[in-house]
């Protein structure tokens, strides 16, 4: 290695994979691990984290590395270089996603500066939103990001829909519960309080007491009765603005697709101070899902569900740092 510049491209991947770290996973189960060389970083997904009864396809594995992904490559456009993506489909080495290396430099945007800013800001809702209107043409500009990335982002404008979506929501959770294999996975992925785990749903991720809004999308059950969770905090009965991500297909491509999609349009919102709460029971539970493709997505394959509102609830999360999940040098 050419030693005067190895301190160099030490904080460069150092920089790359603090940011990519910082992006949504179910059960924040951060299933990545990173590879550096020089100024490549290799994006690997963790099978070992994937919920095994959730999500035995590893759909919403791909979607969180697909979310990393968008991440790291808007890490390298923050220092100024074109990222150079390089998907990988090794059928002998399933896990590796993509090498993504710094490219030619081009100045960064403001925008692209902005939506940067938002990577260790933006926080998963979980509970009602203020009442009132998002702020003009945010929705158009999710759209549009979301399909930059070949990702469909259908808003739910029609009401008798939305009561459809929160009842199939509630459907799922119930139906999920009632199967000892799921909860036990949840529990696995839900410490109990004072954890000092560096991954999964703490009790400061969700409120003791959720809203009650009118559709009610259904919470996941991360207190099991116990009681944990935020405490105060004012009551938000508005369900937001409720919407499913889609994609064409159905294979490791559209989830990635969908991961990079999902997480381009949450930073686009925090940008403007809305959050977003996600509701993907109904999505893991195949019969269900189905019907919502057919019924409500045009046949397209929905990926996410969720709502979009301005929260003031400030819920937390962790997540591993960097120097733990990278192999090579950092
Ligand atoms: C594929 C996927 C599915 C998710 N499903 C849910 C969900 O059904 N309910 C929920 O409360 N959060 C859900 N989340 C949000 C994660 O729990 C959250 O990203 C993680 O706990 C990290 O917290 P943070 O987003 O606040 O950084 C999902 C995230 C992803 C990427």
């Amino acid at each position: 290695m050419d030693s005067a510049n190895a301190p160099e491209r030490e904080t460069v991947a150092h920089l790359l994979v603090d940011a990519a770290v910082w992006a949504p996973s179910a059960h924040n189960t951060q299933p990545w691990w990173f590879e550096t060389h020089g100024r490549t970083v290799t994006l690997h997904a963790d099978a070992e984290r994937r919920l095994d009864v959730a999500d035995p396809q590893g759909r919403e594995m791909l979607i969180s590395c697909g979310a990393a992904l968008f991440t790291l490559r808007l890490a390298v456009r923050r220092l100024g270089r074109m990222p150079e993506v390089r998907m990988a489909s090794d059928p002998d080495r399933p896990g590796l996603i993509a090498d993504v290396t710094m490219g030619e430099p081009r100045p960064v945007t403001d925008e692209e500066r902005r939506m940067y800013d938002q990577i260790k800001r933006r926080r998963t809702h979980r509970g009602g939103f203020r009442a009132g209107a998002l702020p003009v043409g945010l929705l158009q500009s999710l759209r549009a990001h979301a399909c930059a990335e070949n990702a469909f982002l259908r808003i739910v404008a029609d009401p008798r829909v939305r009561v459809a979506l929160a009842a199939l929501s509630e459907v799922a959770e119930q139906v999920q519960c009632m199967d000892p294999a799921f909860v036990a996975e949840v529990a696995r992925w839900a410490p109990t309080p004072c954890s000092e785990r560096l991954d999964g749903v703490h009790e400061t991720a969700y409120p003791r007491d959720p809203d009650h809004t009118d559709p009610y999308f259904a919470g996941r059950d991360f207190a099991r009765g116990q009681g944990w969770g935020l405490v105060g905090g004012e009551r938000r009965e508005a369900t937001g603005v409720v919407a499913v991500l889609t994609t064409t297909g159905d294979g490791r491509d559209d989830w990635l697709r969908a991961g990079q999609a999902l997480q381009r349009a949450l930073l686009r919102a925090t940008e403007d101070d809305v959050s977003a709460a996600f509701h993907t029971q109904a999505l893991e539970v195949p019969e269900l899902r189905e019907f919502v493709r057919t019924r409500f997505c045009d046949g397209t394959y929905p990926q996410m569900m969720m709502r979009f509102g301005v929260a003031d609830d400030e819920f937390g999360s962790v997540r591993r740092p960097a120097a733990d999940v990278v192999v090579g040098e950092l």
